[in-house]
Parts: C-alpha cells; sequence; structure tokens
C-alpha cells in the first residue's frame, strides 16, 4: 500500500482507503461480522483511512469503526460527515444547533473527544454562499471537536467554491472511469491550494468491478433498487447516474483493456489512482474478499498514455453526453 498527504493535515493516508457506507445500510442486508472482518482486512492491507457518515444505518456504521478502534492498535483516521439527517434536507437546516447535535451524536457513535475530519454532506449549493456556517465550523476546531472539517459535493462547481474557504481541507467527490469531468477544471485548483481529495463511487456503485449484467437483481433495500432513478438522493449517486445499460456496453469496452491477471475493479481503481490531484480512492467493501482484492491497485505498476487514452476514448463515445454537463 502506498500513501500519499492528504491536503494541509499531518496525516499520509493510503491511496486505497475504506468506503463504509454499506457496512450500515442502503445496499441490501448486511451482516455486521463481514462487515467487522472487511474492516479488518483493510487494516491488514495497510489502509489508515475510513470515511462515512452518522447517517449510514444512522451510527450503525460509526459504531462499527468505533469498535474496529478498539481492536486494532494501529492509527486509523476517520472521515464523517453530517448534514443528511435533517429532514427536509435544506440549506437552512445546516445551522449551529443542528451541526452541534450532529457532531455529538458523531462523538459518541465513535467514541472519541475530537472527530478527525468532518465533511458537510451533499449539501444544498446555498450553503457554500454562508459564510458564517464556515466561521462556525473553524468555532469547532478551536474548541476541540473537530480536528479539521471538509466537504463532500455533487458538482465540481460546488468544489471549487466550496476551496474558497481556507480552512476546508478536503473534498469528497465522485470520480472514477465514467466520471471524468473532476480532472479538467477542479483537480488543478485542488492540487494548487494542497487540498486532499478523496474519489468516492470509485467503482460506479459496483459496474466497474464487471459483474453486474443485465439480469442482476438487487434487493429492495439497495439503493441500486430504489435510487435508479434518483427517488431518494442524486441519481448521481447510484451507479454515477449513468444509465445502466449504457454503462454495461462501456464495461464491455473496458474489460478489453485490463491486461492479464487483473480484474477490471483493480484497472479501475488504478486508473483513478494515476491523477496526482487525488489522495485516495475510497471503494466500499462489505467483505475481507472485496477489500484485498482492491487494496492490490495501490501496488499495480502505472497504467500506459495508451491505456489511459483509451478509457477517455469509451468515456468519450459512450457516457459523456449522459454526465459530463450534470455533475
Ligand atoms: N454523498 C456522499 O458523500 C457519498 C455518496 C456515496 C458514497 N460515499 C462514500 O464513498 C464510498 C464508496 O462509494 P460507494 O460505496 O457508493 O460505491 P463504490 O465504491 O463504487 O461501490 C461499492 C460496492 O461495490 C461492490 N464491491 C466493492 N469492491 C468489490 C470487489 N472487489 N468485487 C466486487 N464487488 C465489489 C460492493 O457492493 P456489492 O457487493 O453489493 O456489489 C460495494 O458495496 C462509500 O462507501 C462512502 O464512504 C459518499
Amino acid at each position: 500500500m502506498r500513501y500519499r498527504q492528504l491536503g494541509r493535515t499531518p496525516w499520509k493516508v493510503s491511496e486505497i482507503s475504506f468506503g463504509a457506507w454499506a457496512i450500515g445500510g442502503a445496499w441490501g442486508t448486511v451482516d455486521d461480522r463481514d462487515s467487522m472482518a472487511a474492516l479488518h482486512a483493510a487494516i491488514d492491507c495497510g489502509v489508515n483511512f475510513i470515511d462515512t457518515a452518522d447517517v449510514y444505518g444512522m451510527g450503525r456504521s460509526e459504531r462499527l469503526i468505533a469498535q474496529l478502534k478498539r481492536e486494532r492498535k494501529e492509527d486509523i483516521v476517520v472521515a464523517t460527515k453530517a448534514g443528511r439527517r435533517l429532514s427536509p434536507h435544506t440549506a437552512d437546516g445546516y445551522n449551529e444547533a443542528n451541526l452541534c447535535a450532529f457532531i455529538e451524536d458523531s462523538l459518541r457513535n465513535l467514541s472519541t473527544d475530537a472527530l478527525d475530519l468532518v465533511q458537510l454532506h451533499c449539501p444544498p449549493t446555498d450553503v457554500y454562499y454562508r459564510p458564517e456556517l464556515f466561521e462556525f465550523l473553524d468555532r469547532m476546531v478551536r474548541q476541540g471537536k473537530i480536528r479539521y472539517y471538509g466537504v463532500s459535493v455533487e458538482r465540481v462547481e460546488e468544489a471549487l467554491k466550496a476551496i474558497e474557504y481556507p480552512n476546508v481541507q478536503t473534498v469528497q467527490i465522485i470520480f472514477n472511469c465514467f466520471r471524468q469531468r473532476p480532472a479538467e477544471l477542479f483537480f488543478p485548483v485542488a492540487e494548487r491550494r494542497q487540498v486532499g481529495v478523496l474519489a468516492r463511487v470509485p467503482l460506479a456503485s459496483g459496474l466497474l468491478t464487471g459483474k453486474l449484467t443485465a439480469k442482476s437483481q438487487f434487493a429492495p433495500d439497495d439503493h441500486r433498487n430504489f435510487n435508479r432513478h434518483g427517488e431518494q438522493f442524486d441519481v448521481g449517486e447510484t451507479f454515477s447516474g449513468v444509465d445502466y445499460d449504457t454503462a454495461l456496453a462501456a464495461v464491455d469496452e473496458l474489460r478489453d483493456l485490463v491486461p492479464p491477471r487483473l480484474s477490471l475493479t483493480q484497472f479501475a481503481l488504478r486508473w483513478i489512482l494515476m491523477f496526482d490531484a487525488v489522495t485516495c480512492a475510497i471503494p466500499g467493501g462489505k467483505r475481507p474478499e472485496q477489500v484485498k482484492e482492491n487494496c492490490v491497485a495501490s501496488d499495480l505498476r502505472e497504467l500506459t498514455p495508451e491505456e489511459m487514452a483509451a478509457v477517455r476514448g469509451i468515456y468519450e463515445k459512450r457516457i459523456r453526453t449522459g454526465v459530463h454537463q450534470r455533475w
């Protein structure tokens, strides 16, 4: 496992880190024993950064991570998020009282006195135009409740706006073979300002593992069933917002690029790591085998310019029209 500097924080984090949404919920039934095994496998592979949120299983994901921290002696940086428990989810809901309460809940769930990194959880765009909220986050840092803060965004323009606030340390954004726009405008600015970039949904909700087919079925409580058309949250969070059949055709072409002895999963993760602005990819993992397979991506050789161009070609031909200008 290789490590990269997380923006201006003191932490060097694993290039392949761990996304802890699925172990909380919204991905069908998960067994906590499998989830704990997956988390332990990640630490065994050198992962030292975990992304979670208060809303993932309403504290379940955070509590599993607290248990992991009790069971392991390694240093583990935990990034959580706040805001998505608001109902309705409005810009006005992102106020001091609500955020204080969310932070206290996360402190309790994670059994800690200070949260390493708190990210605003894809708030409405208006929130980025409320400097008083970022001043409040600065106060939370001064009070020692949180060490650093960042944002998780839906859109490139939100990312650019958010990093105008000098103490936003990280931006989490969807970035994968099917979501290439962040690399165009946002990455150069993030690098210049030394902002950490967390590439989320790196496997396009499993599509980029190559295992899904036209016949794949998803449980009713799996967002790949209930949010396919954005019924409950931004459609871009499910399959990266790419039309399913279009994505399958693109995956078939990507498969042809995968070198012998590698999986499409590993190729797709290595593709993300080719971008220096990216601090880490945070693939979700439910089982140890998945985590181990994903972590190998960090140790692979670089992709060649020809391989990079071929991925871009598939994106231009099949994906761009449907996603490029949407996020
Ligand atoms: N708004 C936000 O801030 C936000 C939104 C989305 C995600 N995130 C963060 O980003 C993380 C990653 O995104 P994601 O979990 O949505 O999507 P993802 O990483 O693209 O896909 C994860 C899913 O793919 C499957 N998978 C993973 N590794 C695999 C492997 N080696 N072989 C086969 N299948 C594999 C697993 O599901 P199955 O086994 O069920 O197929 C897993 O749950 C999340 O966990 C979360 O921490 C944040």
